[in-house]
């Protein structure tokens, strides 16, 4: 987020660039943050079934949170908790065009607290937050704290030391990861997300990973998002360009290939 003299503060931008995002980010986001079938590895283990009490943190613009929500049915709830006011907004139209007005509530927050009672949830499900966080720890004790005993936490998230993208190579992509990486708090939050759950005190916790290969150019969004981030870290306008060009012209001449593994950790009180 640009301050009062248009500088942009890369101490806090991991945080800033959700609570404030540009126009082209956030058109983008409504596809991109859109259950698929195709996702229902990601979200298996987290058993969701009718009657629960949900909550998704960081939901976005909702696009899981409606699947959670026909997952849970009439006699469950899913609570959305987000940070950035637009997709809180955006979250509540696209669930109420859904139906599920009545089952679900989503939630404003900027403090990294779940507005919900201990033991409130029997699930808690995070997908692609807990990179941005300024204290993990703290969130996932809070994580901890909301879930009933038995209850799941099930949390999703990428680690960007094990990203994989032609046609860039090593070396180009190392140099893109650096510059990207005052976007992201905790860039290699994967690995360490089995550890973190178990340090919480959850009694079971198990960790899988789920990757695939997009060689079609699907995840170009994220690449020029991370692109962006890049230049927020002080690379040229040039090089950026440069390597967007390399990027581009790779999904056209059917070389590219993007690789992002997530962590799956599920861990039950
Ligand atoms: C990569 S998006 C993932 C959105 C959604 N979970 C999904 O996978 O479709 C990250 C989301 O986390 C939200 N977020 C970032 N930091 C947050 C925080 N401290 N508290 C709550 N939400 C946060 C962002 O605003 C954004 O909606």
């Amino acid at each position: 987020m640009a301050s009062a003299s248009g500088a942009v503060n890369k101490a806090t931008y991991y945080r800033d660039h959700w609570l404030e995002i540009d126009a082209q980010r956030l058109g983008a986001y409504q596809q991109l943050f859109q259950w698929h079938p195709a996702m229902e590895p990601l979200l298996a283990a987290a058993e969701i079934a009718p009657g629960q009490v949900v909550v998704d943190y960081g939901c976005g613009p909702g696009g899981l949170a409606v699947e959670l929500a026909r997952r849970v049915a009439d006699g469950g709830h899913v609570h959305g908790v987000e940070l950035n006011e637009t997709f809180v907004a955006q979250a509540r139209e696209n669930l109420s065009a859904e139906g599920f007005s009545e089952t679900t509530t989503v939630h404003h927050i900027t403090d990294d607290r779940v507005p919900l009672g201990d033991g409130a949830a029997d699930r808690l499900v995070c997908k692609n937050v807990l990179e941005y966080v300024t204290h993990y720890d703290a969130v996932i004790a809070e994580f901890y704290r909301v879930v009933k005993p038995g209850g799941i936490v099930h949390v999703i998230d990428s680690d960007w030391g094990m990203m994989a993208l032609e046609p860039l190579g090593r070396t180009q992509l190392a140099e893109l990861i650096e510059a990207a990486s005052c976007a992201y708090k905790t860039p290699l939050i994967g690995r360490l997300l089995y550890s973190e759950l178990k340090k919480a005190g959850f009694a079971q916790v198990a960790v899988k990973i789920i990757t695939s290969a997009d060689i079609r150019g699907r995840m170009l969004p994220v690449l020029v998002n991370m692109i962006e981030y890049a230049r927020v870290g002080g690379m040229s306008k040039e090089r950026a360009d440069d390597l967007l060009g390399q990027i581009k012209r790779a999904v056209v001449d059917q070389t590219f290939m993007f690789v992002l593994p997530q962590f799956l950790v599920t861990a039950i009180k």
